[in-house]
């Protein structure tokens, strides 16, 4: 067995988690003598199956964060003080299962091709799709989206709106340049918060890439996931787990101006001292205790990881910068 395939089954293991592989490669319902289960996981690579009760009908998730594509053209040129850094970042990247040398450009067109030929019902893009908001590259990505007919659901990263070094506070920034650039990326839905039910699963997208949850985005959560549908939560930002760094950081109970070490080379605004918003904690708690959320799928670290808190796990995708994306499928759980 290689080293990845490995890695997700030891840590499946541990936690008691254990599946035989006819159940990995399972099509059909499943049924399972636990009378009161209502949901369960079990992964493979960069396969992921989650059976939940009550669901009338396969559902077929592709979920894809962190390309960073930074292609750009004269109408960027004004800007490059504020993008050459991360200009230059993924230029050349290792495919994540291959090992070759590829780009975030090829890696989003492989996606994207795999998507229009798997007929997934829902590509989910949280977020870093862009290393800044380039116009060249938006319109890029617009065009293969368009063009391909997938349906999808995006989310901004912290790096989609952000450019070097450009004054303002992080929340005038984000309003800015979504309004300037990452808009038609929306469909028209609200640029912080969004949701499309598909087969009895609600997908909800919430724009936490500046660490944080609004008043606005916690009383959409909160109306959004009272409903009988199965929660599914689309994020940048991977919310906290325990013995997680920073990084994990919506949520965090040590992020902060202390722990921000990122903020002279990002060009940014300093975390606030106070930490998070009682708002951002009251969120991490009801996605996680509220009874509704069935899974959480984010970025960012740019690395794949399973964490399970309170018995809901959340996925972390490995970076589409390096051909990486999660193949998710959503099966009906029968009578036990
Ligand atoms: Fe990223």
């Amino acid at each position: 067995m290689n080293r990845r395939k490995f890695i997700p089954r030891l840590l499946m293991s541990a936690l008691g988690l254990t599946f035989p592989n006819a159940l990995l490669r399972a099509k059909a319902p499943l049924t399972l003598p636990m009378e009161q289960s209502e949901v369960t996981f079990s992964t493979e690579g960069n396969e992921v199956k989650c059976y939940l009760r009550g669901i009338p009908a396969p559902t077929r998730l592709l979920h894809v964060t962190d390309t960073h594509l930074f292609m750009d053209d004269e109408r960027g040129k004004l800007y490059q003080p504020y993008s050459g850094r991360m200009a230059k970042a993924y230029n050349e990247t290792i495919h994540f299962e291959t090992g070759e040398s590829t780009n975030p450009e090829k890696s989003f067109l492989e996606t994207i091709s795999l998507a229009k030929e798997q007929k997934v019902d829902l590509l989910g893009l949280s977020g870093d799709i862009f290393s800044f908001p380039s116009e060249s590259a938006i319109e890029w990505v617009m065009e293969l989206l368009t063009d391909s007919g997938i349906n999808y659901l995006y989310t901004a990263g912290n790096h989609d709106w952000h450019y070097e070094g450009m004054k303002g506070s992080l929340h005038e920034l984000r309003e800015t340049w979504i309004e300037k650039r990452l808009k038609p990326l929306y469909q028209g839905g609200h640029p912080l918060m969004n949701s499309q039910s598909i087969n009895g699963i609600k997908f909800i997208s919430m724009d936490n890439s500046l660490y944080e949850i609004t008043e606005e985005q916690l009383a959409y959560f909160r109306k959004e996931s009272n409903t009988d549908a199965k929660v599914v939560l689309l994020v940048h930002i991977p919310l906290y787990a325990p013995g997680r760094s920073v990084g994990y950081g919506c949520g965090h109970p040590e992020w902060g101006a202390k722990t921000d070490t990122g903020f002279k080379i990002e060009g940014r605004e300093r975390w606030p001292e106070k930490g998070h918003s009682p708002i951002t904690f009251d969120f991490h708690k009801e996605v996680f205790q509220g009874g509704k959320v069935v899974a959480v799928f984010a970025g960012h670290v740019h690395k794949q990881t399973i964490d399970i808190v309170n018995g809901i796990p959340q996925f972390l995708a490995p970076p589409n910068a390096m051909g990486g994306f999660l193949d998710v499928e959503f099966l009906p759980l029968g009578k036990g």
